[in-house]
């Protein structure tokens, strides 16, 4: 079947998080399953639109109210990421460095679901199914059920997967026009809470949900930002289904962009290789247990727990951890890092911002991962992790509750159940215990190396879903 995933990132395009990874990775395993692949993203000016070939495919022109937008849709010319990949390319509103974080943002992803689905209805073939993801994309359900000018593609199927729930791109019905023309009777669909909210119009109206772990959905039953009784409401037509990473992306016995390869039987004296150059690279000391976290520093993360984490945890083993962390977010907590460094030469070292290359060594190198989130839909940077014999120390959320068990229980890692400095700081002293163990320590350093979180299994769970939406033919 032909199959569109409509998203806000796509790796190696655009990434900002893991929803990247999953619009970048996903789209090839279903590809490998027989399918006809296509992802549609907005046209940053990205490193990789500049390195790579497009080719002119479709123009238009969105109107938003008074604004018209020219636009063109561009193709890769390669087959290189296994799936069709088609940036939507409008001038004024994407050629820009950044994914998000704009004034208008509300113009740019409105405009951008009105342009993916203008050249889709302009297109020859229906596509059986549109995977939508995140609230950016919210839209799409609706209007592909609802606006005149998409009646060509009433027969789409549509899925909504959540990949964060936070977040739902809200705006006011002041600018309600900016939407294509559509039966004013279905506008109840559009409001929430006083408000036109993209991700509650998609769970309203796509064929299914789904959210990036089972345990998320529990959780967002209970807690999702004012749509818990939405959720409630839909429980019947979503499911929870776990991502999966890119195992070829992320294979420690080929990875290109870390120092020494190695599998499970070499893994200590690679892993220790590893290490070597990170602690040479952020003055460190490589006989000493390394804890590093990767990811955005926001709340959501835990990422404000860090620099009382650090600093508790390192002055309570004084001298015999290190600490190194990589990420970007709020500025508080990115100054209270960097203060840190004064505070803990040698033992403790930030790199703020974000960069691929780095986060593939850190996984090989570090001999422990913290996910301090008190927020993990799902959660990648643990299935990183465990690939590459890297013990993750979570809090019991989402998918981290769903894919890392205490070693006390037999399992993989080591988990807490507060997003608390305490809870934390317990963890990372039975850690240190741990490391001292090492025949307990490589045991579950091999159980997690052994663990298969590959999309294989999982994509075809997502093409079940497809099969049951088209089957039962509700539009
Ligand atoms: C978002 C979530 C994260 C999830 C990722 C991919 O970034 O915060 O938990 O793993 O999307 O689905």
């Amino acid at each position: 079947m032909e199959i569109f995933h409509i998203s806000a990132e796509c790796y190696p395009m655009a990434k900002v998080g893991g929803l990247a990874d999953v619009v970048g990775a996903l789209p090839k395993y279903q590809t490998n399953a027989g399918h006809k692949l296509r992802v549609v993203v907005p046209c940053y000016d990205t490193k990789f639109r500049n390195e790579n070939e497009f080719e002119y495919v479709h123009w238009g022109s969105v109107t938003l109210g008074n604004f018209e937008f020219p636009f063109s849709v561009l193709k890769e010319t390669t087959d290189k990421l296994g799936y069709e990949l088609y940036l939507i390319e409008i001038k004024e509103l994407f050629d820009r460095p950044n994914v998000y974080g704009y004034e208008d943002d509300i113009e740019r992803f409105v405009s951008f679901q009105i342009a993916a689905l203008d050249w889709i209805s302009g297109r020859k073939i229906v596509p059986a199914v549109i995977n939508c993801h995140d609230h950016h994309t919210g839209l799409i359900p609706f209007l592909l059920k609802y606006a005149y000018k998409y009646e060509n593609l009433r027969e789409v199927r549509t899925v909504i997967t959540i990949h964060n729930g936070l977040y739902q791109g809200w705006f006011g019905f002041d600018k309600l026009h900016y939407l294509p023309e559509f039966d004013l009777i279905h506008v109840g669909f559009l409001e929430w809470g006083n408000s036109l909210n993209s991700l509650a119009v998609g769970i309203k109206c796509a064929n299914f949900v789904t959210t990036v772990s089972p345990s998320y959905l529990n959780e967002i039953n209970i807690s999702a930002n004012g749509l818990e009784s939405l959720f409630n409401s839909v429980r019947t037509k979503s499911r929870g289904i776990l991502n999966g990473i890119d195992i070829e992306v992320w294979d420690p016995s080929k990875d290109k962009m870390i120092i020494k390869n190695y599998s499970l039987e070499s893994s200590e004296i690679g892993k220790q290789k590893n290490k070597e150059k990170l602690c040479e690279q952020f003055e460190l000391d490589p006989s000493k247990p390394l804890f590093s976290f990767i990811g955005r520093l926001f709340e959501e993360k835990g990422g404000d727990l860090l620099p009382q984490v650090s600093a508790l945890a390192l002055s309570e083993n004084f001298e015999n951890i290190n600490i190194l962390i990589l990420g970007s977010g709020n500025s508080v907590i990115e100054d209270q890092l960097v203060q840190l460094r004064n505070d803990y030469k040698g033992n403790y070292n930030v790199f703020i911002g974000y960069n691929e290359e780095l986060a593939h060594l850190i996984y090989a190198g570090s001999d422990f991962i913290l996910m301090p989130s008190r927020v993990e839909p799902c959660g990648l940077n643990q299935m990183y992790a465990l690939r590459y014999g890297t013990i993750p120390i979570v809090r019991r959320t989402g998918g981290l509750r769903d894919t890392v068990i205490d070693f006390g229980d037999d399992g993989n890692g080591i988990c807490h159940d507060q997003a608390s400095v305490g809870d934390i700081c317990y963890s990372v002293n039975r850690a240190v215990k741990l490391y001292d163990d090492k025949i307990n320590f490589n045991k579950i350093r091999k159980i997690g190396m052994e663990t298969d979180h590959s999309w294989e299994r999982v994509c075809q769970e997502y093409i079940e879903i497809y099969n049951l939406i088209i089957e039962k033919n509700e539009i």
